[in-house]
């Protein structure tokens, strides 16, 4: 009866994997004060159902772009994004307050709370968008923030609250209508080492767990050592894709590796 199959994993053939979000020759071109940026180019990429993936680069090199772009909170200039086979771009405003609603879970940097909502409440909204029943919801609600380890905080505005407690509710909060996805930007940005560690765990037990995807936009190295995958970017195109078996072999000399790498590229 407990015999569920383990999601498969990234290191697999493509053959047994379960695609959940392609990009398919996504461009995204900026137009600002008669400036253009190319914040991505032609990017193709397939993420795998149950997958930790981590996307990688320097400032402005479009990471939070592709974010917004597999997230559906803006559309490419050119190609397809694709959740569960859907076209996204093909999804009419209603549908895609659905999809956002039902199917994604985000989690941002500076945790994006309603300050004068308790941490209850927080996590029930997105609940009460998807028409779940109120005492359903508090009861997942509670179960939601008990096991994001703040249980107790259930009360509490986010102005009472630590930063990496506001993160924890933030968590709940993605996870409320049982997304498929869960897309983080910079998610440990804004709180201390061992802070941003222990949300970092969080999210891959979570993953593992429960079976969801996650994609995180990060500069935290320490994503590194839990992550299946790490989509690298710089000048908005993907640069290489490393599998974390891969990455192991050096990511205890990773940066004075990524410093030679890079004074060799400039000669
Ligand atoms: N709304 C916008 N209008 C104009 N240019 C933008 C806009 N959003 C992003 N850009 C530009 O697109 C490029 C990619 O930005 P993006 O925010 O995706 O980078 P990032 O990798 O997330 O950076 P960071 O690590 O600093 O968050 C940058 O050159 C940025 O200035
Ligand atoms: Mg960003």
């Amino acid at each position: 009866m407990n015999e569920t199959a383990a999601p498969p994993h990234p290191a697999d053939s493509d053959m047994r994997r379960d695609t959940v979000v392609r990009a398919l020759d996504v461009s995204r071109v900026y137009e600002l004060g008669g400036e253009t940026t190319h914040a991505l180019r032609s990017v193709d990429l397939d993420i795998f159902r149950g997958e930790y993936m981590a996307i990688m680069g320097p400032s402005g090199s479009g990471k939070s772009t592709l974010f917004n772009m597999i997230g559906g909170l803006d559309k490419p200039t050119a190609g397809m994004v694709f959740i569960d086979e859907v076209d996204i771009a093909a999804l009419d405003s209603f549908e895609l307050a659905w999809l956002r609603c039902r199917k994604i879970g985000y989690i941002f940097q500076s945790f994006n709370l309603l300050p004068m909502l308790t941490a209850m409440e927080n996590v029930v909204m997105p609940m009460t968008f998807a028409n779940t029943d109120p005492d359903e919801a508090r009861d997942r609600g509670y179960d939601l923030l008990q096991k994001v380890g703040i249980g107790d905080r259930w009360s509490h505005r986010p102005g009472r609250m630590s930063g990496g407690q506001q993160q924890r509710v933030a968590i709940a909060r993605a996870l409320a209508n049982e997304p498929a996805i869960v897309l983080a930007d910079e998610p440990t940005a804004n709180l201390d080492l061992k802070t941003g560690a222990d949300i970092i765990t969080m999210l891959k037990q979570l993953c593992a767990e429960i079976g969801v995807t996650v994609i995180s936009a990060t500069h935290d190295h320490k994503m590194l050592d839990i992550c299946d995958r790490v989509v690298w970017i710089r000048d908005g195109a993907i640069e290489r894709i490393e599998l974390r078996e891969n990455l192991d072999i050096h990511v205890g000399v990773f940066e004075e590796d990524r410093t030679n790498e890079d004074e060799g590229a400039g000669t």
